[in-house]
């Protein structure tokens, strides 16, 4: 099939939303990383998605709506807390995991009774939404295991002549997919994938917000994952990422010992004014860091990268979030210096 190439028109709004309505599968930008939006209701646009990603059918998807009240038409027994969580962060880059109801196949849950809701921000996500009618099911538009894709180009690079369509809504703004949470007990969530809603902003509404131990630690053999996600690997580029957590003199001494100009070093902005080996930068703050790092992980796989060390970014804030896709890029391979 060809892919077309769609701009954010209202007329190619609707065209996006006329696929979606008819079954087929779009790429479409968020506030995050774009996604592969289908009728999330339709078990055959869903099965869709999964082999247009490579994606093992236990991985749910994310249920995209227009706005956090249309919430009641797919779950069950919505916590008070999430309508408290909804109106401090949606639209905006959260998901919800909820008791899902029968309108939302066992396809789209991955076999789960529950589902992750999430109410984007981004206008053009927001518009093809309400024209289709539809709520959307959207995983991060990559094929299964690469890099999120954080542009149009990028979709088209792993999705060309796989799905109906891609809509440009430019770069996205965040960079890393949303924050994944689920309830525990009456006012307490628990964080199972880490993004721009850090855990300090979610103790603003909750008394409670635990950090699930698979965002930082591989999980043992047979060791059930809280959400299916973290059993895979994941945001790997071809390249053999090893993450090293030290400053900025220690990371140079070992890149000097360990291959200097032969490897390649991915570093904060401002540090290649004291680094004198082969390297590419990826901002200088948890924001900038977040915004950047998929595309980086990217370039490296089109220079032709082989091994690359990655001096580790600050776990603390936005920070944790490129800290977690970081560390299974590397297959959690850390040197602690
Ligand atoms: O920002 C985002 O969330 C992007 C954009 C497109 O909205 N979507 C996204 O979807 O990242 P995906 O499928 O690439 O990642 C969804 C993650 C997976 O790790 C999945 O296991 C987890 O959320 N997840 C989804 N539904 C879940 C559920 N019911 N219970 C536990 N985890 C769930
Ligand atoms: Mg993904």
């Amino acid at each position: 099939m060809e892919t077309l190439l769609l701009k954010n028109t209202e007329e190619d709004l609707n065209t996006a939303a006329e696929l979606i309505r008819r079954g087929e599968i779009v790429g479409i930008p968020t506030e995050t990383v774009y996604g592969l939006g289908a009728d999330a209701a339709n078990e055959n646009a869903v099965r869709n998605i999964f082999s247009a990603k490579g994606r093992p059918a236990d991985n749910p998807l994310i249920v995209h709506l227009s706005d956090f009240s249309e919430a009641e038409k797919f779950t069950e027994e919505i916590p008070a807390l999430a309508y408290r969580l909804a109106e401090r962060f949606c639209p905006g880059p959260l998901t919800m995991v909820l008791r899902k109801n029968d309108r939302i196949p066992m396809v789209t849950s991955g076999g789960l009774d529950t589902v992750g809701i999430r109410i984007p921000s981004h206008p053009v996500m927001h518009r093809i939404i309400e024209l289709s009618g539809c709520p959307i099911a959207a995983p991060s538009a990559n094929i299964s295991g690469y890099p999120s894709p954080t542009s149009a180009m990028h979709v088209i690079k792993d999705m060309s002549g796989k799905i109906a369509a891609v809509v440009d809504g430019g770069q996205s703004e965040f960079g890393v997919e949303s924050t994944v949470i689920s309830f525990e007990g009456e006012n307490g969530v628990r964080i199972l994938r880490p993004g721009c809603v850090t855990k300090n902003m979610l103790l603003e509404i909750c008394e409670s917000v635990v950090i699930d131990p698979a965002i930082l630690n591989d999980l043992a053999e047979g060791e059930k994952a809280a959400s299916p996600g973290m059993k895979y690997k994941h945001y790997s580029p071809k390249a053999d990422i090893i993450m090293i957590e030290s400053d900025l003199e220690s990371f140079t001494e070992y890149v000097k010992a360990h291959g200097g100009d032969e490897v390649f070093s991915l570093i904060y902005t401002g540090d290649e004014k004291y680094f004198p080996y082969r390297n590419m930068t990826y901002g200088g703050n948890s924001s900038e860091q977040a915004h950047l790092i998929f595309q980086r992980l990217r370039e490296l796989d089109e220079i032709g990268a082989e091994k690359v060390y990655v001096r580790a970014p600050s776990s603390e804030g936005v920070g944790l979030a490129v800290y977690n896709r970081l560390i299974r890029a590397a297959g959690f391979e850390v040197i602690r210096i």
